[in-house]
């Protein structure tokens, strides 16, 4: 559990590789005013992710740091951190693999979006792999980051019926629609103001 201090929104930032419809979610749920959280920060690896663009709309600091050379990324991205007092790390969509020490450091302070019912389904291809074997369901999973890919505590999942004929395409954007609710339901679940 997260606690605000002196009732007031607890600070996020929020890492993205591309479109960022989760992160435009996590804005939406930000502005809302009992939300507990503010996003601060968004961090990216990639400059031409779309994602950044809400950055600009909704007047939130973008950063983007190149991933060539992780360890000085990270370093960088440390100290955005740390300036702007951010308490909460929400990757979303974000497609680079943190360094145990960057975990470390934030140890119970990192959350992860990923699409599948964890356990199942670490790492990429999720969709493929559950329809090529037959799953009834996909869906999402709101984790803690640990040091191993995908396989924090989990804080929430949401089940979704893969149908007769889906595709990947097609199942990973019914999925998306849930992700976006819930997302912001795990963030309210392990934060309070
Ligand atoms: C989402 O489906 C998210 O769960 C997934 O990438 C997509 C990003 O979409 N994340 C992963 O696969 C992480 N392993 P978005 O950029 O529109 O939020």
């Amino acid at each position: 559990m997260v606690q605000s201090t002196g009732n007031k929104k607890v600070k996020c930032a929020v890492f993205i590789s591309g479109t960022g419809s989760n992160l435009k979610s996590l804005i939406k749920f930000s502005k809302k005013k009992n939300s507990p959280i503010s996003i601060e920060l968004i961090i990216s690896d990639n400059s031409k992710a779309n994602g950044l663009k809400f950055g600009k709309i909704f007047k939130i600091s973008n950063h983007v740091f190149n991933y060539k050379n992780k360890i000085s990324a990270e370093k960088k991205i440390i100290y955005e951190i740390k300036k702007n007092k951010i308490k909460i790390i929400c990757l979303a969509g974000f497609m680079k693999i943190l360094s145990k020490d960057f975990i470390k450091s934030f140890k119970g302070k990192i959350l992860n979006i990923h699409p599948s019912l964890l356990p199942k389904y670490k790492g990429l291809n999720t969709h493929e792999r559950a329809i090529s074997n037959n799953e009834k369901y996909s869906g999402c999973t709101v984790h803690f980051v640990n040091s191993k890919l995908d396989s924090g505590k989990i804080i929430l999942q949401k089940k979704v019926r893969i149908i007769k004929g889906d595709t990947a395409k097609s199942l990973a954007k019914r999925v998306l629609t849930h992700e976006h609710k819930l997302y912001p339901k795990a963030i309210s679940k392990i934060v309070s103001l």
